[in-house]
């Protein structure tokens, strides 16, 4: 039995199946209506949640199962002291799979140890988020039609942004990408990522402050909301949470083929004027999601049309 708790636990050769299994559902939804009849996925979701959550949960009704679940941890067991351990032993009594979101980092790894069903790290702390890399790779390659050869910017809060430590580690293993780390001292990326993953891998990298100094070099920017919920001292979030702002101006010496991602949500790091210009992905993104977790449910159930 497989889990999915951090991005390598999947081979370039599975993301890459996974990737193209999605492209397949997109292509050709009625064939999948009915891949996972009977099957049921649980969803333990302990911090707030819009799209991954309801995405997992439109993937697996999509794909003809059932979703049963709970959204907060106030309106489960854990509020009378249950253990994570505990939880994930009772819910893979009901559930053939189990997608769970946690703030504290480690939490779902340490479910996966006592689970008898597939365990999907649905977002843990400030650590990983696996399904929204995978999101975010079968977004690059619908919009790029590749996933090597590019300049990724990458910006706004890369300290606690787990979409961003899960998506420099799943793209390190592919040729040819630049990276341009854009953040305020402050909120760089964790020095494990630049010695465990560019470092170690010879990768080109660079960290700047600014986005108007690098603009014209990317080929996609990963936006990132400042993680307010992650903060110890709240003068600390006022003062960085409008450092970026991605509007109109700061586009004009963009590439016309520019990629602008954003995992969502959103609150002040691109201006909605942004929204109507074709080179913004994020909704885009955002419908992603449910395909590639309709094709990992598959894989990890095992299930084959
Ligand atoms: N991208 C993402 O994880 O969004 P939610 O927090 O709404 O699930």
């Amino acid at each position: 039995m497989k889990h999915l708790i951090d991005p390598t636990d999947l081979t370039v050769q599975e993301i890459d199946d996974i990737l193209d299994l999605a492209i397949d559902i997109i292509n050709d939804k009625e064939k999948y209506q009915d891949a996972c009849k009977r099957k049921k996925l649980a969803t333990l979701f302990f911090e707030p949640s819009t799209r991954t959550r309801l995405s997992f949960e439109a993937a697996m009704m999509e794909l003809g199962g059932n979703v049963l679940g709970f959204s907060s941890a106030d309106s489960s067991s854990t509020a009378k002291g249950e253990s994570v351990g505990d939880t994930i032993r009772t819910v893979g009594c009901y559930a053939d799979i189990i997608a769970m979101r946690h703030p504290k980092e480690g939490a779902p790894l340490l479910g996966s140890f006592v689970s008898d069903v597939p365990i999907i790290n649905a977002g843990d702390g400030g650590h990983n988020h696996p399904t929204q890399t995978l999101t975010d790779l079968l977004t690059i390659k619908r919009e790029k039609g590749r996933l090597n050869n590019f300049t990724i910017g990458l910006c706004g809060d890369l300290k606690f942004g787990r979409t961003v430590h899960s998506l420099i580690k799943a793209l390190s293993r592919y040729e040819g990408i630049k990276y341009v780390l854009i953040s305020p001292n402050e909120l760089r990326v964790p020095e494990y990522i630049i010695t465990e993953v560019f470092k170690k891998n010879n990768i080109e990298y660079k960290e700047v402050t600014t986005m108007e100094e690098v603009m014209d070099e990317l080929d996609i920017i990963y936006m990132t909301r400042v993680q307010k919920e992650r903060f110890f001292n709240e003068a600390d979030y006022i003062r960085l949470k409008d450092t970026y702002i991605l509007d109109k101006s700061k586009l004009k010496t963009a590439k016309p083929d520019l990629s602008i991602l954003h995992p969502l949500p959103r609150v002040n790091e691109i201006s909605t004027d942004v929204d109507s210009d074709p080179r913004a992905c994020y909704f885009r993104q955002a419908l992603n999601g449910k395909y590639v977790r309709m094709a990992l449910i598959m894989t990890l159930l095992e299930v084959t049309v």
